[in-house]
């Protein structure tokens, strides 16, 4: 398996900021057994193709249907979307996003797989809902159609006639253990919320577990993300960064751990639009040291907050005053929606 920190020179090879086609389409699967299985012999063919070409794709399986992200040279995307067609495994593709711009994934391969309770003709209402606009001359980033279709908010409490990306999306993980798988699961139970389960994969990278949940509180309605720390390096997590006001790092105190933490999550802000607020958890207020200098020398910001406990509730307590607080700063310029770079 190649180490995860070879992925961030595949831009460079690739035209670097050189503007790309990015098409997206929809499609319905047509597939028997494991998905895992199917997404796994997709995943070699395309590596085997895609790579060479300096096509990066995202595919998502949910719900009976197959979402793609493609990015590259345009011919060699035209020909791999020829091909890709023509499979049997799916029918019936709709576009629902196509621009030129710079390249937004930054590897050759992510795969996303979620499983929820919607039926197949949920998906198919966003897929129309997308496409109505695509017709009506309005399109959104990769990211948002891609959010739209796989996360829509569900939630009641969104404000009504705010749109739907009007929600604050915070991503967090650990230097060590489960923590904020633990933290979103209890969110979920004490806000009585269903957590949605994602598994992500990248061309090389280890298999990703991701869990979230939407809820109300005060007044605002938030998604909070767990991630295993490893999915920072998939190029589909890097293309969303710039989507989250802040990134949770549940540091250990032990700067061996720490510091790897850290270090993946600058990485994954480098070259970014925009880039979300750092908060650091640590069970001693020593264990920031040196966090907020080396912030300062990414050019990201970094919040210090202290918890010398397991406890979710606790450790709620601090963070969501230190989240609330961007809500003000935005709500006079707006949400975030990564905005469309052309
Ligand atoms: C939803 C979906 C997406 C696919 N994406 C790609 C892709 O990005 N690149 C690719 O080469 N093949 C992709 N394939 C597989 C191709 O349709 C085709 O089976 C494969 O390229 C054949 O190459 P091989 O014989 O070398 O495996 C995809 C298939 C499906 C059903």
């Amino acid at each position: 398996m190649t180490p995860v920190s070879a992925q961030p020179d595949w831009r460079a090879r690739h035209g670097g900021d050189l503007p790309v086609a990015r098409l997206m389409y929809a499609s319905q699967a047509n597939v028997q057994g494991s998905i895992y299985a199917v997404m796994e012999r997709i995943r070699a063919s395309a590596v085997r193709h895609n790579e060479p070409a300096g096509v990066a794709t995202a595919l998502l399986y949910q719900s009976g249907w197959f979402v793609q992200w493609k990015e590259g040279a345009g011919e060699a995307l035209l020909r791999i979307m020829h091909r890709v067609e023509a499979d049997p495994r799916h029918h019936s593709l709709r576009i629902v996003h196509s621009s030129r711009g710079p390249r937004l994934l930054d590897g050759p391969w992510s795969t996303a797989v979620v499983h929820c309770n919607e039926a197949h003709a949920d998906m198919a209402q966003r897929v129309d809902a997308l496409r109505h606009e695509l017709d009506n001359g309005r399109q959104y980033s990769p990211q948002t159609v891609w959010r739209r279709l796989s996360t829509p908010m569900r939630h009641p409490g969104a404000a009504p006639g705010a749109g739907p990306d009007a929600f604050q999306r915070v991503l967090i993980c650990a230097a060590e253990g489960m923590g904020p798988f633990h933290l979103v699961h209890w969110l979920g139970r004490c806000q009585g919320e269903e957590v949605v389960h994602r598994r992500f994969a990248g061309a090389y990278e280890w298999d990703v577990g991701t869990d979230y949940v939407d809820f109300e509180e005060e007044g605002r309605v938030l998604r909070v993300i767990a991630m295993a720390r490893h999915g920072l390096a998939l190029p589909l997590t890097r293309a969303f960064i710039p989507d989250y006001s802040h990134v949770v790092l549940v540091l250990s105190g032990d700067p061996e751990r720490d510091c790897p933490l850290f270090e993946r999550v600058a990485q994954a802000c480098v070259g970014q639009v925009a880039t979300p607020t750092l908060l650091g958890l640590a069970p001693r207020a020593s264990a920031h040291a040196g966090m907020g200098a080396m912030a300062q020398r990414c050019g990201l910001t970094y919040l210090a907050a202290e918890c010398d406990s397991k406890d979710e509730k606790l450790q709620w307590q601090v963070l969501a005053p230190l989240l609330a607080g961007w809500q003000d700063a935005v709500n006079s310029s707006g949400w975030p929606v990564v905005p469309l770079r052309a």
